[in-house]
C-alpha cells in the first residue's frame, strides 16, 4: 500500500549536506515512487521561533522551494507549500498544546540545546515548536515522516499527542499515529570541524558544513579542511569507533557512491586521508555541484517559485481545513 508521506524544512538559509543526506535525499526516492501521496513543508513558522529577518526570510522560504525542485521533487508529484499560508497549522498547533503535557515538552533535548543557559530568554514558540510540528503531521493523516534522526523524539511527542487525543475524546483511529523514517546509516551527518557534533546551519564557522549552495571551490576547501586524524584508513569498520570524523567522511562518501562503509573501507585501507579527500571532493562536486547550480538558476525564478508555492498551498489548504473542521465537531466547538 502507498504511504502518506509529509516532512519539513526550515526555511533559515544554509540548507546543508546534512538536510541533503539525512532528509531531502529521502524525500526524492519517496516522491519517485507513484504510489505514495508526499507533502512536503517550508515551515516558515517554526522558522520565526528565533529571531528572522523579514527579507531574509521571504528569500530563504523561496531558496528551500528551489532545493526541494533542485534535489529532484516533482512538484506534479508532491504537495509543495509554506506552512504559514495554511492556517489550520497555527489552528491545530493551540489545539494539540492543550493535549501535550509540560512534562512531555520538558524532555526536549533539542529545545534544550537551542535555549542553551539562558532558557528565560528564549521564545514561548521555541518550547512549544514539537507541537506545531505534531500538528503538520496530523493534519494530513500522515502515515511515514522521514526526517534526520535528530527530529526522532519530537516524532515520538507526536505520535503520544495523537494516542491521547484519540483516547481523550474517544475516536479511535482519528489521528494516524505515524512512523518515523530515518535512514539506518548516516542520519546524523556531523560537522567537518567535529565528528562529535552534528553538522548545522546554526554552527558559525562556514567550513564545518557543505552548503548545497557551495562551489567547486569552496567544496574543495571545505573537504581539504576538514579534520582528521593522522592516522591511516582502517580496514576494519570496529577501528572507527574512535574516529568520529574519519567515520563520517567515509559515510559521506559511501552515501554518494551508493556503497557501504565496509567496501569504501576495502577501497582505502592503509592509505592516508589526501587521496580520499581529493576523491570525496570530486564525488560531491558530481553529485552536490549540480544541484547549487539548479537552485542558482531557479532563484532567478522568482514567479515559478511562487507559482509553485500557491499551487501547492490550494492543495494543501483544502486537506487541512477539512481536518481541522471535523477536529472542531470533536472538540465541540
Ligand atoms: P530542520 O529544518 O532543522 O532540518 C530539515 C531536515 O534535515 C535533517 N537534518 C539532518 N539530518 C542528518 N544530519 C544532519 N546533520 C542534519 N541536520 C538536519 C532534519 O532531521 C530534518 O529532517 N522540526 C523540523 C522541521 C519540521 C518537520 C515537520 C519535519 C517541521 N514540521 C513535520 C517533519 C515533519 C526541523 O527543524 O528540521
Amino acid at each position: 500500500m502507498g504511504k502518506k508521506i509529509f516532512s519539513g524544512v526550515q526555511p533559515t538559509g544554509n540548507l546543508h549536506l546534512g538536510n541533503y543526506l539525512g532528509a531531502i535525499k529521502n524525500f526524492v526516492s519517496l516522491n519517485n515512487d507513484e504510489n505514495n501521496k508526499c507533502v512536503f513543508c517550508v515551515v516558515d513558522l517554526h522558522a520565526i521561533t528565533v529571531k528572522q529577518d523579514p527579507t531574509e526570510l521571504r528569500n530563504n522560504i523561496r531558496e528551500t522551494v528551489a532545493t526541494f525542485l533542485a534535489s529532484g521533487i516533482d512538484p506534479k508529484k508532491s504537495i509543495i507549500f509554506n506552512q504559514s499560508k495554511v492556517p489550520a497549522h497555527s489552528e491545530a498547533a493551540w489545539i494539540l498544546s492543550c493535549v501535550a503535557r509540560m512534562g512531555w515538552l520538558n524532555r526536549m533535548t533539542q529545545f534544550k540545546e537551542k535555549a542553551g543557559k539562558d532558557k528565560e530568554k528564549a521564545s514561548i514558540g521555541l518550547y512549544s515548536y514539537p507541537v506545531l510540528m505534531a500538528a503538520d503531521i496530523l493534519l494530513y493523516d500522515s502515515t511515514h515522516v522521514p526526517v534526520g534522526d535528530d527530529q526522532k523524539q519530537h516524532l515520538e511527542l507526536c505520535r503520544d499527542i495523537a494516542q491521547k487525543f484519540n483516547n481523550e475524546f474517544n475516536v479511535e483511529n482519528f489521528f494516524v499515529v505515524p512512523e518515523p523514517l530515518i535512514q539506518k546509516e548516516l542520519s546524523r551527518i556531523m560537522s567537518l570541524k567535529d565528528g562529535m557534533k552534528k553538522m548545522s546551519k546554526s554552527e558559525s564557522s562556514d567550513l564545518s558544513r557543505i552548503n548545497l549552495t557551495d562551489d567547486k571551490d569552496q567544496i574543495i576547501n571545505k573537504v581539504r579542511k576538514a579534520k582528521t586524524d593522522p592516522l591511516p584508513m582502517p580496514g576494519d569498520i570496529k577501528d572507527l569507533d574512535n574516529r568520529p570524523e574519519a567515520k563520517n567522511l567515509l559515510g559521506i562518501y559511501s552515501n554518494l557512491t551508493d556503497s557501504d562503509i565496509e567496501k569504501t573501507l576495502s577501497e582505502y585501507s592503509g592509505k592516508n586521508f589526501a587521496e580520499f579527500k581529493d576523491n570525496l571532493s570530486q564525488v560531491l562536486i558530481e553529485k552536490i555541484y549540480p544541484i547549487s547550480i539548479e537552485i542558482k538558476k531557479l532563484l532567478n525564478d522568482t514567479n515559478y517559485l511562487d507559482t509553485i508555492l500557491s499551487e501547492g498551498f490550494e492543495k494543501a489548504d483544502q486537506i487541512a481545513t477539512k481536518k481541522i473542521k471535523k477536529i472542531h465537531k470533536i472538540l465541540g466547538f
